[in-house]
């Protein structure tokens, strides 16, 4: 039996322009990406080229200016907000470059927090496999603070999954590593993306980690090219 996947992630002629008071800046000029279950993409490109732009439209953070966004086999482009955030709640996992956990929660309670906004109920005993699998069972009751920028990111990476999500974005996971401590992250991310078959999108300006990715896209003036 032949089945043919749908991409996880689908992009199509996405524009966005932002207006910069009587200047119109154009970012992305009709790019198209597609990412399938168990593929991880890498974007490299200039700083200022439309990296994080493009990453926050296939969020759904930030609307295309025209364009297509699927997620799965569901069409968001023309969804209203209050779906939309639902959506990405169940189906997106984000890691920032900088972590972004919440100072006052301990590791296992950022967790906990994520599967509650995503009304997923999730056991006591899946959030400390995650953990455990992540190297992390050593510091549940730790708070962020209390950590290393290392561990910080891979807390970052274990929230991004408990809510079995489809789609992973990491816009520049690493920026804050050492190269060593770096790879050791996209190469966690790289692990769960291929084992549990998630579509992951992360951009970076590190060429070192791109060894751990299936595909490599460069961003140039607004649009994609496979590399
Ligand atoms: N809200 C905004 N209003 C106006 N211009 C914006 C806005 N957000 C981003 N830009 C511009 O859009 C362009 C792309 O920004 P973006 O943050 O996507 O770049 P990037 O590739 O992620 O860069 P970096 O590698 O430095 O993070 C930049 O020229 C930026 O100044
Ligand atoms: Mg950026």
């Amino acid at each position: 039996m032949v089945t043919t996947l749908k991409p996880s992630l689908a992009l199509t002629d996405i524009t966005k322009y932002y207006q910069d008071g009587p200047n119109r800046i154009e970012v992305l000029k009709s790019t198209s990406l597609a990412v399938g279950p168990g593929e991880f993409a890498a974007i490299i490109g200039p700083s200022g080229a439309g990296k994080s732009t493009l990453l926050s439209i296939a969020g759904t953070l930030l609307s295309p200016s025209s364009g297509k966004i699927e997620l799965a086999d569901t069409d968001v482009t023309t969804m209203p907000a209050k779906d939309r955030t639902k959506l990405r709640l169940q189906k997106v996992g984000f890691i920032f470059q900088n972590s972004e956990l919440i100072p006052y929660l301990t590791v296992k309670d950022q967790l906990k927090y994520v599967t509650k906004l995503a009304k997923r109920p999730t056991s006591e005993a899946e959030i400390l496999a995650l953990l455990n699998h992540l190297g992390l069972s050593h510091r549940l009751k730790n708070f962020p603070n209390q950590l290393s920028g290392g561990e910080r990111q891979r807390v970052a990476i274990a929230r991004a999954f408990i809510n079995n999500p489809d789609l992973i974005l990491a816009d520049e996971p690493t920026a804050s590593l050492d190269s060593k401590r770096g790879h050791e992250v996209v190469a966690m991310i790289a692990q769960e993306v291929h084992e549990v078959q998630k579509a992951a999108v992360m951009v970076t300006h590190d060429e070192r980690v791109l060894d751990l990715v299936d595909q490599v896209y460069r961003i140039e003036d607004g649009q994609l090219k496979k590399i």
